[in-house]
């Protein structure tokens, strides 16, 4: 196993091992398939890892070569299969997942995944196994990277369902609460508000003032709006409290609800988020190639950037205030 350190240069990995953790992202097969093909073009082998990190810990290993990762660019989920593992974690688990490692001879491991996913990989450095991470979460809010593989997808999804929730509550004049994912962030929740024209959004990072919204709301409807749209990230408040106190000072409107809930992780992943998987993987493969360890390879802007997993898993992308000045601007 390489003894490498981050950001220093060490013996190059010549079989990588590859897996998928945490809540599934659309596009984290087009990045498996990054990692596969680069690092073949480089004579590597790979293990693709069943189960994220339950894979490292009874060792489900799949051999990937060029051939394995055809036609699974377009599918949604992880064909490797992903999961929230908890005895990963632990003291017993990160033994087994170390020995599993030595015992494939597995000199550097690709970890795809959201911030708990990249913590568990900083983990596995400590004991000297050599990682590279890659950013995928809808959420979209793993620190040093502008862009998480799914969140695209996942936006259009949402906005998909937003165009046609206004459709029926514009055509009965109603207020409609729509609750997107997003346990600790509301990334996801105000860009789909921005970009689907929502009325109100609500998000765990800034509290909102649900008086003033409904009012806002209702002089929208007496100047001749048809509709309300509030978007709420789950973590902020359920769809139903939401509707709760938006109706209490909306007398007279009909408030109604919908959970867009799972169906917003699944779908076939837009070209910008295959485009993104495809970079991200092949680059995690050259960092591993490079010597490098306990990094993270993430966006900034156009180009990619490496930071380290420590900063990927505490430094939360931080919502953007002008952005959600922009969303009660447009609502108008
Ligand atoms: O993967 C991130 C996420 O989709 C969050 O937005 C959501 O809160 C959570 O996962 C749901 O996780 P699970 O599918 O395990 O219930």
């Amino acid at each position: 196993m390489s003894t490498s350190r981050s950001g220093t240069r060490g013996r190059a990995a010549r079989v990588i091992g590859v897996l998928t953790s945490g809540g599934d992202a659309p596009g984290m097969n087009a990045a498996v398939r990054a990692v596969t093909r680069r690092a073949s073009s480089k004579g590597c082998r790979v293990l693709g890892f069943k189960w994220g990190y339950r894979g490292l810990l009874d060792g489900s290993v799949v051999e990937l070569d060029n051939r394995a990762v055809g036609g699974v660019m377009d599918r949604g989920g992880t064909f490797l299969g992903t999961a929230r593992s908890a005895e990963f974690p632990t003291e017993e688990g990160q033994r087994r997942a170390v020995a599993t490692l030595q015992r494939l001879r597995v000199e550097g491991l690709v970890v795809v995944g959201g911030d708990g996913s990249l913590a568990g990989a900083h983990e596995l450095t400590k004991r000297g196994v050599q990682v590279v991470g890659v950013p995928a979460t809808i959420d979209n809010d793993v620190g040093g990277s502008d862009v998480s593989i799914g969140f695209d997808t996942a936006l259009n999804t949402v906005l998909d369902a937003l165009y046609r929730i206004r459709d029926t509550a514009s055509a009965l004049e109603r207020v409609f609460v729509v609750e997107v994912m997003g346990r600790t962030s509301g990334q996801l929740a105000l860009a789909a508000a921005v970009a689907g024209g929502a009325d109100i959004v609500v998000i765990p990072e800034i509290p909102w003032d649900h008086e003033a919204a409904a009012r806002a709301a209702l002089d929208g409807h007496r100047d001749g709006k048809l509709h309300t749209i509030a978007v709420v990230a789950e973590g902020a408040a359920s769809g139903e409290e939401v509707a709760r106190l938006l109706g209490e000072h909306m007398p007279g409107m009909d408030v109604k609800v919908s959970v867009l809930g799972h169906l917003q992780r699944g779908g076939t992943p837009t070209g910008i988020d295959r485009l993104v998987a495809s970079q991200l993987g092949a680059k995690a493969v050259d960092l591993l190639l490079d010597g490098m360890t306990d990094v993270m390879v993430g966006t900034a802007g156009p180009a990619l950037q490496t930071v380290s997993l420590t900063y990927a898993c505490t430094q939360k992308t931080a919502i953007n205030p002008e952005l959600y000045q922009l969303c009660q601007v447009l609502a108008l």
